[in-house]
């Protein structure tokens, strides 16, 4: 089942045109790699594949509709799915808060758990990826 795509994506930075004609799909269970020298529009791309920007013509769409950026509901059903994880742990997770906390506080804001319900499940996503029980009263700077 394809997941996200694009379709004859262009997007500019004012009158600079930076990405032409991109089709792109990415279906469950798929790593897709995207490669290209710098300036060539990477991080543009992935912007628009997170709903960040919209394209300047054609269209990104999700489990087969397209993002309409405008719609709060429908945007905020895209973010409980789709969300990006960054290479460097130190420039993306707040150094001054714990680990359960950074790790409840997306489920909280997407509505996805609360109370007691967001404590286990954080302690489940913890499990998921082999942490240890403890992890979550952690600082993210005490893990390798
Ligand atoms: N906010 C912006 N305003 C204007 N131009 C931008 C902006 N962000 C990026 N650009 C330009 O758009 C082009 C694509 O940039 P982008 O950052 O998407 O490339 P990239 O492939 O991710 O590069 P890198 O490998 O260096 O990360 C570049 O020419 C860049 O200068
Ligand atoms: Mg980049």
């Amino acid at each position: 089942m394809t997941l996200i795509e694009a379709r004859g994506v262009d997007f500019s930075y004012g009158k600079r045109l930076t990405l032409e004609g991109i089709d792109l799909s990415v279906g469950a269970g798929d790593s897709v790699g995207i490669v290209g020298e710098s300036g060539a529009g990477k991080s543009t791309l992935l912007a628009l594949l997170l709903g960040l920007a919209a394209p300047s013509r054609g269209s990104v769409l999700f489990e087969g509709a397209p993002l309409q950026l405008r719609d709060r509901s429908l945007m905020r059903r895209f973010r409980g799915s789709v969300q990006a994880v960054f290479q460097d742990p130190y420039s993306s997770l707040d150094p001054r808060q714990r680990v359960d906390r950074i790790v409840a506080e997306p489920l909280e804001s997407l509505g996805l758990a609360h109370g007691p319900g967001a404590r286990s499940r954080v302690a489940e996503a913890l499990e998921s990826v082999g942490l240890p029980a403890d992890a979550g009263t952690r600082y993210p700077h005490e893990f390798s």
